[in-house]
């Protein structure tokens, strides 16, 4: 199957970047957010990168507009029914996400492949609110996406091998590297890195170092590019409670336990970079 045209979900941090670099790679984008702020700020995020990169001399302005063009918006999920490929990237919620693709089951075309860029959660159970479960995939981007060439290319349950070849053929398109995973709590990625960032949590809980002396070990210890403590702030802290518990719930093992300094930073609405305060504060 050929993908043409693309609706992402979610304007946030993950789908802005999934935005860019579809139109980056040639394709029709169909950018959609219930919030029409966030839909602007992730206009608004697209087009300073692609400034950037005409400042860096790395396109042209023409190329600019040309990737531009490619650009669409809208509030409506119904505006994409001549989308042939979906990807979500809203909350990391099962019942947010559930809820949108039943929506999307109804109304796009049979074919259209509905992906998800859920960081965690499993992709058999979404694949189930709609009648199309070969047609669901996970489609896992890393943040940030212009930038990290991972792409976890997750199978569910009843995914067809011709959906996974589209996908597959589609991030080699994008300049990116799919990896194959299996839809485990959590697939490989955040299976390994979160625990590894609740770890730090607790060792700030327990009063082992403070958050900047935590960062500095992984990065000059462990050649880190950030430290744990500015990753979880960078990732966003509400996102990665949501991976925690699915880890914790998924397993049934209590070495997932979330770390009650992340729960309480989330409840206090300390969700890291995006709301300017997390471990660290930011201006
Ligand atoms: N969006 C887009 N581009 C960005 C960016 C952002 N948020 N932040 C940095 N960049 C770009 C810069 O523009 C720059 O590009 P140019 O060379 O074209 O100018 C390039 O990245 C390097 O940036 P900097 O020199 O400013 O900074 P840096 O060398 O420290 O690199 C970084 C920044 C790439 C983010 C680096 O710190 C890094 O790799 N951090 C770790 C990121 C990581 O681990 N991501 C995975 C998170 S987990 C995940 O995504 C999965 C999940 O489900 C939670
Ligand atoms: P975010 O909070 O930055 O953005 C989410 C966006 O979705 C918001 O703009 C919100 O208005 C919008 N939204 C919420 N419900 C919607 C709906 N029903 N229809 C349309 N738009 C809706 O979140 P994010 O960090 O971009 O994460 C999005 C997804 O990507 C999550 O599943 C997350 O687990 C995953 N993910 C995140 C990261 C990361 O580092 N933050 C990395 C990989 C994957």
């Amino acid at each position: 199957m050929t993908v043409k045209n693309v609706m992402v979900i979610g304007a946030g941090q993950m789908g802005a970047g999934i935005a860019q670099v579809c139109m980056q790679a040639g394709y029709e984008v169909l950018l959609n957010d219930v919030n029409q702020d966030a839909l602007q700020n992730g206009v608004n995020k697209i087009e300073k990168l692609l400034q950037r990169a005409v400042d860096k001399e790395r396109i042209t302005e023409a190329d600019k507009s040309k990737t531009l063009g490619r650009l669409k918006t809208s509030t409506q999920i119904k505006d994409g029914g001549h989308c042939d490929l979906v990807i979500e990237a809203i909350v990391e919620n099962m019942d947010v996400k559930t809820k949108v693709f039943r929506q999307l089951d109804e109304i796009m075309p049979e074919q259209t492949i509905l992906a998800s860029n859920t960081s965690s959660l499993p992709i058999t159970e979404i694949a189930a609110a709609t009648n199309r479960p070969e047609k669901v995939i996970g489609m896992h981007f890393m943040n940030p996406v212009p930038v990290m060439k991972l792409v976890e290319v997750i199978r569910g349950l009843q995914t067809s091998d011709e959906t996974y070849e589209t996908i597959e053929t589609m991030t080699k398109e994008l300049q990116k590297a799919p990896v194959e995973v299996a839809d485990f709590p959590g697939f490989a990625a955040n299976r390994v890195l979160m625990p590894m960032i609740n770890e730090a949590i607790f060792a700030v809980y327990e009063g082992v170092a403070t958050p900047e002396d935590i960062d500095t070990v992984m990065k000059l210890g462990m050649n880190h590019p950030m430290g744990p403590l500015t990753l979880a702030d960078f990732i966003g802290l509400d996102t990665c409670l949501y991976i925690m518990e699915v880890l914790y719930e998924g397993f049934s093992d209590s070495k997932y336990r979330p770390c009650p300094l992340l729960r309480k930073y989330v409840k206090a609405g300390w969700l890291g970079k995006k709301t300017g305060r997390g471990f660290y504060q930011y201006h």
